[in-house]
């Protein structure tokens, strides 16, 4: 008896998932401080960790939405979003010296606001939220060594799956074909950055976009208020969340590539160096109303803030002269938050993941997730999030942005794997108005020869645990 396999990758299911959904790509190219503050988190105080904050310069460890609307300037280039963004800052620490020294932050930040679902409703005047658990160092939502399932397999996954899931850590090389949005969801090891990331790492944060309404504009944990539909981006709410909000995408891009040739380690701000503690804040800084017409209004599907009618757009050098007015906590007055520096800011520690809740423990390796490109801009003047959106550090505003035309979508090349196991990836391809999502399985056909008959059985992948 002889057994034989065959692989092939076949396009499991090629449709039409939706047309276009229109967007704005609010560009903050800007970064008002770079400091210990997270009036949501640590009202009052000083926060644990340093954050980039991007938005208004009114900022600051007591801020709420009227504070933040009183400010003088945003670092976005939208003169009517005084709203806050903020994220924790990412640090190289050298290993020949020990010391850290924060990553140049490349283009700002974008913070997509897309608007999925019907009858999207503004945040609330005084709304804020969380995004990500600054605690996580472990990923349970399946096997990070593997693309997620296709997005019909996700079931009913629990929001602490979800939430897992929106987090992602774009390989940038503008060389090739972007990966997707959301595709890997730990931060690689430097040598995966150094031989694979030319152009950098985008850190990549969902935000929840279904909300409970009414009065529920926070929650103690600043998370319980809202929650992620059930595809994270996309999909439908779960029960008790019936308004539908604007689904808020923050992309930042790190230089992590001008450490190449140097020793030593990524980690966050908060200590953490696997990347599943990332998160991200969001505080409401627009006139409710105004964010209401702007949410009905501003449908063009170039995703350009210059295409809505009610917005006052700036250009990159005025966004980047805005910052922080208010003056710091007194503890955290001169800080040295750029390094290098002995230790994190805060004297935060580096837990490096240990299994289970060892984070004390060693370092677990890293997973490896490979290059998988993702879609292809319709139109490179206006890339969907994960598309490319390329820093022009070298402009006179230091801060130029722009799209780059990249190559064209190429299926996942089939490779020969010793072993049997289940293989997906989804791809999306945008044509015109609609983007198209393609579900790629690797089917296993086994060939069974007995003396002289052959059977021929083809087995679906079976759907694993999301
Ligand atoms: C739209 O959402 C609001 C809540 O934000 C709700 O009061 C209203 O009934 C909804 N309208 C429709 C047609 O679903
Ligand atoms: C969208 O914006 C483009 C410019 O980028 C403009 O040519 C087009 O007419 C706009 N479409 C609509 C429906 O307003």
């Amino acid at each position: 008896m002889i057994t034989t396999m065959h692989k092939s990758v076949v396009a499991l299911a090629a449709g039409l998932i939706a047309g276009a959904n229109a967007f704005w790509r609010m560009e903050c190219p800007g970064r008002v401080g770079l400091a210990r503050l997270d009036p949501i988190v640590s009202p009052g105080q000083v926060s644990s960790h340093v954050h980039a904050i991007h938005g208004s310069s009114a900022f600051s460890e007591n801020a709420d939405t009227p504070n933040l609307l009183a400010g003088d300037c945003t670092s976005c280039r939208v003169t009517q979003d005084k709203s806050a963004y903020w994220h924790p800052a990412l640090y190289f620490q050298n290993t020949d010296t020990g010391k850290f020294e924060v990553v140049q932050q490349v283009g700002g930040m974008l913070a997509y606001y897309l608007l999925y679902g019907n009858n999207i409703t503004a945040f609330p005047s005084g709304f804020r939220m969380v995004s990500g658990n600054n605690d996580r160092r472990t990923y349970t939502a399946g096997d990070p060594n593997q693309p997620d399932p296709p997005k019909s397999f996700w079931g009913s996954m629990k929001q602490d799956d979800l939430a897992q899931r929106a987090i992602g850590f774009n390989c940038l090389n503008y060389g090739k074909t972007p990966e997707g949005t959301l595709y890997r969801h730990y931060l690689p090891d430097k040598a995966y950055l150094d031989a694979n990331c030319k152009d950098g790492l985008r850190l990549e944060l969902m935000f929840p976009s279904c909300w409970k309404g009414g009065d529920a504009k926070d929650s103690p944990n600043h998370q319980d208020h809202v929650a992620f539909p059930d595809l994270v981006m996309t999909g439908t709410c779960p029960k008790g969340y019936p308004v539908r909000l604007p689904s808020l995408l923050y992309e930042v891009i790190w230089n992590t590539a001008a450490f190449r040739g140097k020793n030593g380690r990524f980690v966050l701000a908060n200590g953490d160096t696997t990347g599943y503690g990332y998160h991200g804040d969001f505080m409401m800084g627009w006139d409710e109303a105004f964010l209401q017409k702007a949410v009905n209004t501003c449908t063009n599907l170039s995703g350009k803030i210059e295409d809505c009618p009610l917005f006052n757009v700036v250009d990159q050098g005025k966004a980047t002269k805005c910052n922080l007015r208010l003056p710091l906590p007194k503890p955290i007055i001169g800080e040295n938050v750029q390094g290098p520096v002995a230790n994190l800011p805060g004297n935060v520690q580096v837990l490096g993941g240990g299994s289970g809740d060892n984070r004390n423990g060693p370092a677990a390796p890293k997973p490896a997730l490979t290059y998988v490109p993702g879609q292809k801009p319709s139109d490179s003047a206006s890339p969907l999030p994960g598309q490319i959106f390329k820093d022009k550090s070298s402009s006179a505003a230091g801060f130029g942005i722009e799209a780059v035309t990249v190559q064209p979508t190429t299926p996942p090349a089939t490779t020969p794997a010793p072993e049997i196991k289940s293989y997906y990836s989804t791809q999306y391809v945008t044509n015109g108005n609609v983007v198209s999502k393609i579900l790629w399985v690797e089917q296993f056909v086994y060939v069974t020869q007995y003396t002289d008959t052959t059977t021929t059985v083809g087995i679906p992948a079976p759907p694993t645990r999301p």
